[in-house]
């Protein structure tokens, strides 16, 4: 996907399609939210699916976990999010707009789009001001200071304050992960490019503990294999990056932190955060909670505080890529077509189940193998139209196979299936369809 125009149509398509709708959009909408359609939810499970497939359910080293989003106030203090976790706020007296400092070169002059906020005659901008990104509530009936929380603004404190229950609860030993996929909250000064920047979103984060010698290795082995993650998963390498941090970008814990970004419409945008922060949160949770959170090592009988490896992804910002990604305009036969390319396992609909007309018991036929798929794939039975209007509904929807039960199938049992990227058909057997499916998604 090439520029900002094949953005407007990517965003245009994920709303006719049913992938991502704007928040709360019969009242307007609310900036910085979305709602996920039929299409997307799909989309978004199966990234997370994936992701908890091959770093939780296909290694020994890794567990899960869903603490709860609200959190006793004490952890953000001993995060630093109460006092650091802020973006410089910058407002401007004629058009009233709110703007984040650093984000001013690319921000646009409400009045003079032309211009950049501060540089048109009648901006009048204040001095930045520290906004704290953290939504507040309360608990409970009374609003006041000693009943109000935060809605998580990641999900990695709920790992680290749990960091003991799981090692007493499951006896893993060091090293080894924790893992959570959830929902976070900021609130976002400027939400924008899409889903990109919202307020509300999904993470999918490991804290991975190991002993401190060991750490520099560990540190590298999550880069380089979280980076591969997205490569298999379809994004290109000319689309993908890993960018080190300098050290004056690091927080003053971190020992390191490489960003995996990829190559948006607008430009690069990170994906993911892989950092070595050392024992620091395990150490502020310590002092704030006066509760010990070292491990004891029964083989060499020592004790210590692990250090940590964190992958920290966005589920939800991954969408954006893999969608950016997939995104491809062809002409075919003269007509243009819309396609995603979705990798087999991220496409939301496996395959699609059409009877070229419907009578002479195609329907019933067509039925019968939807049914028997549905089962262990999610597929889709359609009968209205032309099969070829059908074929091209299904390519802007990513559906990597389009099964065609016709006239033969009731002679020789036999089905057209059409593949999506190669638009080639070829006949396979009825009851072969199933494992013919396990084999290509690789399910
Ligand atoms: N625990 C570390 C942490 O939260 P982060 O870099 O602030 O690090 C991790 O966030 C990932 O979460 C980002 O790489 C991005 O994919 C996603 N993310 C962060 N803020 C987001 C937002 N406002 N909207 C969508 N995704 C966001």
């Amino acid at each position: 996907m090439a520029d900002a125009t094949a953005m407007e149509k990517l965003v245009s398509l994920c709303k006719r399609r049913g992938f991502i709708f704007p928040g709360s959009e019969i009242y307007d909408g609310l900036k910085g939210t979305w709602d996920y359609g039929p299409l997307g939810v799909e989309l978004l499970r199966n990234v997370k699916n994936a992701w908890w497939q091959d770093n939780v359910t296909t290694r020994e080293d890794i567990v899960g976990l869903d603490s709860a989003i609200l959190m006793h106030r004490k952890v953000w203090q001993a995060s630093g999010h109460e006092s650091n976790f802020t973006d410089p706020l910058v407002d401007c007296k004629t058009c009233k707009e709110r703007f984040r400092q650093d984000q001013i070169p690319e921000s646009q002059c409400p009045k003079k789009p032309s211009k950049h906020p501060g540089e048109f005659h009648e901006c009048q901008l204040t001095e930045a001001r520290k906004f704290n990104l953290m939504f507040k509530t309360f608990v409970g009936p009374l609003e006041d200071s000693a009943t109000q929380v935060y809605l998580r603004p990641e999900t990695a404190q709920g790992i680290f304050v749990n960091f003991k229950n799981v090692v007493d609860s499951s006896r893993m030993k060091v090293p080894f992960g924790i893992a959570q996929i959830g929902k976070s909250f900021r609130n976002e000064i400027t939400p924008k490019q899409f889903i990109f920047r919202s307020r509300e979103f999904e993470q999918m984060e490991i804290e991975f503990f190991c002993k401190p010698e060991t750490s520099q290795e560990w540190y590298k082995t999550w880069r380089d294999g979280r980076f591969k993650w997205y490569q298999d998963l379809g994004l290109k390498s000319d689309n993908l990056r890993l960018r080190e941090h300098g050290k004056e970008e690091l927080a003053f814990y971190s020992i390191g932190t490489s960003d995996v970004e990829y190559k948006f419409p607008w430009g690069w945008g990170e994906l993911e955060g892989i950092a070595h922060r050392g024992d620091y949160d395990l150490k502020q949770h310590m002092q704030f909670s006066g509760k010990d959170l070292s491990f004891f090592d029964d083989e060499t009988k020592e004790r210590f505080v692990p250090h940590v490896i964190e992958p920290s992804a966005g589920a939800t910002r991954s969408v954006l890529a893999f969608l950016c990604e997939a995104y491809a305009e062809e002409m075919v036969e003269g007509e243009s077509r819309t396609v995603l390319r979705f990798h087999p396992r991220l496409a939301p609909v496996k395959a699609a189940i059409f009877p070229l007309v419907k009578k002479e018991g195609m329907p019933e036929r067509s039925m019968a193998l939807y049914k028997d798929l549905q089962k262990n794939f999610n597929v889709f039975y359609d009968e209205k139209g032309a099969v070829g209007r059908r074929y091209r509904r299904q390519d802007e929807a990513g559906t990597p196979f389009c099964i065609t039960i016709d006239g033969q199938t009731a002679t020789d049992q036999t089905v057209t299936v059409r593949e999506r990227d190669s638009m080639k058909q070829e006949r396979i057997a009825v009851d072969k369809v199933k494992n013919y499916l396990f084999e290509k998604l690789g399910a």
